[in-house]
């Protein structure tokens, strides 16, 4: 993320004498992505962010996945998943390859203090509101926020309220970084005028958290498990932070269609891009107006891709009499062509606009169905596109 920010109490120059009140000096801590040579923060602790007084594995239960074979299109209904749990421990893995997991969750416990070693998580909030506080500070969230959670930085979910459950669609990247796609930036980083939002519509920690407390437990995710960290102090003691690299928030109202004539292809709703996957949000918009437009999408082979769209919110006009709901999932591999279902392009023809909300997710790997996938599955979604010839 290239926008630089600063938040509380830095010195003037880095790597410089930072003293306390009383005396003492300020610990740095430089979070470098990609060997140094990417972006960074530089934050200042009160304690050592390194004074580690313990370190044990976390025994984890193993996530059978199967290849999605025979090649099928599918549908899976994540609100048929069991609620429970907490943001980091209660996700059920719905599909995965080498380069992301994608999970679902809903529950409403926070979570233990966690940091993905690995790489970045980027998770959409379907529903309820909660914080999360981290090193950076905190950063409150709503239904339709999109979250981009740097890798390694230390967070804990904190959720408002047991009578509203948060529901989530998690990714995380299997090593490397998410941010905006890079044909909207500058050169140097700066939103261009044709991207669909720009810097005033991200939202980061305002102000340091600043906790105090002893022996503080942390589980850090890394490729061989999870690991449970117990620092000296608590690692949200940092009392200023500047750079380009920080936890954000991006609302999906705050995404501004582009449209057109005539039918827009996929890549005008790309919202975020990952190391081989990205990410795109369909939202409320005029449909096409050229006066022969056919506002439903035309049927398509995503040649080198798994297209997964999550259903968040609206009638799915394309979706017609597929049994597609709030909280589906569809799955349409690469080798798969699928379009609208019957009656959809005819249906869709006087439409001046639709109210939808959906996020899909676009994998250049095949992906394979986790244990939430088989528990959610809705077996007939193959044969929907059948119909009068
Ligand atoms: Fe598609």
């Amino acid at each position: 993320m290239p926008y630089y920010r600063t938040v509380g109490e830095i010195p003037r120059k880095r790597h410089t004498r930072f003293h306390k009140p009383d005396g003492g000096l300020y610990t740095e801590e430089l979070m470098g992505e990609e060997g140094f040579s990417f972006d960074s923060a530089l934050l200042y602790h009160i304690g050592r962010p390194t004074a580690l007084k313990a370190i044990e594995a976390v025994d984890g239960e193993e996530q059978q996945t199967t290849p999605n074979h025979p090649l099928r299109p599918r549908h899976f209904r994540t609100h048929q998943l069991k609620a429970g749990g907490d943001p980091v421990s209660g996700r059920h893995l719905l599909l995965v390859n080498g380069d992301v997991r994608i999970s679902y969750f809903v529950g409403s416990d926070d979570s233990p203090l966690y940091k993905n070693g690995i790489g970045d998580e980027l998770v959409f909030v379907e529903q309820g509101t909660g914080t999360l506080e981290t090193a950076f500070g905190r950063l409150p969230f709503e239904q339709g926020d999109y979250l981009v959670i740097p890798a390694s930085t230390i967070h804990r979910w904190v959720l408002d309220s047991p009578a509203e459950p948060v529901r989530a669609l998690l990714l995380e990247a299997s090593g490397g970084h998410v941010g905006p796609p890079r044909r909207y930036l500058s050169r140097n980083g700066q939103f261009l005028e044709h991207s669909p939002y720009c810097e005033r519509d991200l939202r980061a920690p305002t102000a340091p958290l600043l906790l105090e407390g002893e022996e503080v437990e942390v589980l850090v995710r890394s490729r061989a498990g999870m690991t449970r960290f117990v620092y000296q102090q608590h690692p949200f003691d940092v009392v200023g932070w500047d750079g380009c690299l920080y936890p954000y928030a991006f609302s999906i109202r705050d995404f501004e269609p582009i449209t057109g004539r005539v039918h827009q292809p996929p890549p005008v709703h790309q919202t975020f891009e990952g190391p081989n996957f990205v990410v795109c949000s369909f939202v409320p918009r005029l449909f096409d107006y050229h006066p022969d437009a056919i506002p439903a999408p035309y049927n398509h082979s995503n040649v080198d891709s798994d297209e997964v769209i999550f259903y968040v919110e609206g009638a799915f006009m394309s979706r017609k009499g597929a049994g597609i709901e709030q909280g589906s999932i569809s799955l349409h591999p690469g080798g798969h062509t699928h379009g609208p279902q019957p009656g959809s392009v005819e249906a869709s023809l006087d439409a001046v606009s639709t109210e939808e909300y959906a996020v899909m997710v676009d994998t250049f790997r095949p992906l394979e169905l986790g244990p939430g996938a088989r528990d959610s599955e809705e077996d007939k979604y193959a044969w929907t596109w059948l119909g009068a010839r």
